[in-house]
């Protein structure tokens, strides 16, 4: 029989060895915490998830606190509520009254806690420190006047990052959270810090001040940007992406995401992305609309076919091609292509020890086990149809394989369209619902997030006015 406690009352079963914190979370028990994170070691440092426990005589830090068999844990006691607004108002003796300014402001712990559990009034009367902050390199922006020193943020790059990139200076009220030598940081998983710092301290250089939190609607789903398929949520207002951020997922990604999965959400709507249908006049793509272009592409796609399907589609849309393409055409290849060196899955290997995989696509997996193939880049073909779901390398060469026209159906660069005849718009992995088989062969689902930019469509929509 498993051994039970009693948290405000109620009596909950744990796993020996486990912390007042972690059956707290499980059962849905708010406890407050600014130090605890459950993908890092356990530090204790900030005191905020005070909890009194029977006959213990003083506080207890939930965090750092095994259960015990018969354990009764109060989380709201007049002592706990004592000691977490003492917490509180020693965190904010130094913190500047920045909110209205602070990116973090609406998601912030600090600010959140500081409501709920703080002391309306501060008897603190001295300077408040200052720092100068040093570049922390492309994606942090650092403000360590509002840091709490937690040391999330350090103990992140020692045990996920997997090497020392921050550190604590000095000591006492002078404490400083840096990196070391003052270096901008170097991991490829940067972005996390600003998700687990509880303050605005970490915050993203692409998302700062371009959107308050509280306008963003969110949809989970699944990163397209390599053939882990970690999973995120999308953040947008009115059809626009702002950020991506990673999902609890402990198969898959556990709490993270790397930079490159994070920021691989600007192409959506880039005005360079082609979004109406387009017809090559005079050597270069001219915008045309969708019964010409429709027109265009079927006359244009003739003889000997080469269609060429990305790995970044999804399986409905795989199978959607796979049937298309043998019933609507004569003679043709049905290859898929994606990330450069990837014929077959076989090819995919973990690019570090973290993460990112070396597949740049997310369904390299699917597709095989459609049957698809990948395009060696050889073979001599009449017309060729290209279907691209906004993350596969374009196919390097097409033209000299190719004699007539080039069709494109899907999420196209207008500046790496230079060889297309003709470009139906399609759907990005924001745009459409769908699911991805990832290299651990799970079959994840992609959630439509916003509407279709411009005038682009779905390749079912596509093959249904090709007829
Ligand atoms: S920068 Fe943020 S995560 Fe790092 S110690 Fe300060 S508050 Fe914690
Ligand atoms: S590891 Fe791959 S799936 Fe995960 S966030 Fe990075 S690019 Fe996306
Ligand atoms: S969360 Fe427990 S001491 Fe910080």
């Amino acid at each position: 029989m498993s051994p039970k406690c009693t948290i405000d009352g109620k009596e909950y079963e744990f796993k020996p060895g486990e912390m007042i914190i972690q059956i707290a979370d499980r059962n849905g028990v708010a406890v407050p915490r600014f130090c605890y994170h459950p993908g890092l070691t356990i530090v204790a440092q900030c005191r905020m998830c005070a909890v009194e426990v029977e006959k213990m005589p003083k506080i207890q830090t939930a965090c750092s606190t095994p259960a015990a068999d018969g354990m009764v844990i109060h989380t709201g006691s007049e002592k706990v509520k004592s000691a977490q607004s003492s917490v509180m108002e020693f965190l904010l003796i130094n913190h500047p009254l920045d909110c209205p300014i602070c990116d973090k402001s609406g998601e912030c712990d600090l600010q959140n806690y500081s409501f709920d559990y703080g002391a309306p009034d501060s008897r603190y009367e001295e300077q408040r420190r200052t720092y100068m902050d040093l570049d922390m390199g492309p994606v942090i922006k650092k403000n360590m006047n509002r840091c709490i020193h937690c040391t999330r943020c350090i103990r992140f790059c020692d045990e996920v990052g997997g090497f020392r990139e921050m550190v604590a200076l000095k000591r006492g009220n002078n404490v400083e959270i840096t990196t070391v030598d003052g270096k901008a940081l170097e991991t490829d998983y940067a972005g996390n810090l600003a998700d687990i710092c509880p303050t605005g301290s970490l915050t993203l250089k692409d998302f700062r001040f371009r959107k308050r939190v509280w306008y963003l609607k969110k949809t989970k789903s699944v990163c397209e940007g390599c053939s882990r398929g970690c999973n995120i949520e999308i953040h947008q207002e009115n059809g626009v992406v702002y950020r991506l951020l990673p999902r609890e997922n402990m198969e898959i990604n556990k709490w993270w995401i790397c930079d490159e999965g994070r920021f691989n959400f600007h192409y959506v709507n880039a005005p360079s992305r082609i979004v109406e249908p387009s017809v090559k006049t005079a050597a270069q793509l001219e915008t045309s609309d969708w019964s010409t272009a429709l027109a265009e592409a079927r006359r244009r796609i003739s003889g000997k076919v080469l269609v060429l399907a990305g790995s970044d589609l999804t399986l409905e849309e795989l199978r959607a091609i796979q049937k298309f393409a043998a019933d609507r055409l004569k003679e043709c290849a049905l290859l898929h292509f994606g990330t450069p060196g990837h014929l077959s899955a076989d090819d995919d290997k973990d690019e570090d020890k973290i993460l990112r995989r070396t597949s740049k696509t997310s369904n390299l997996h699917g597709a095989e086990k459609l049957g698809l193939r990948g395009w060696k880049g050889d073979g001599s073909y009449d017309s060729a149809l290209v279907f691209r779901g906004g993350r596969a390398a374009l196919p390097h060469g097409l033209r000299r394989h190719v004699k007539g026209a080039i069709v494109g159906v899907g999420v196209f660069p207008r500046e790496g369209a230079g060889d297309f005849d003709v470009v139906l718009p399609g759907l990005s992995y924001v745009e459409k619902s769908g699911t991805i088989v990832n290299w651990q062969g799970k079959e994840q689902k992609l959630q439509r997030s916003i509407e279709p930019v411009g005038l682009s469509k779905g390749i079912a929509d596509v093959f249904a006015m090709w007829a």
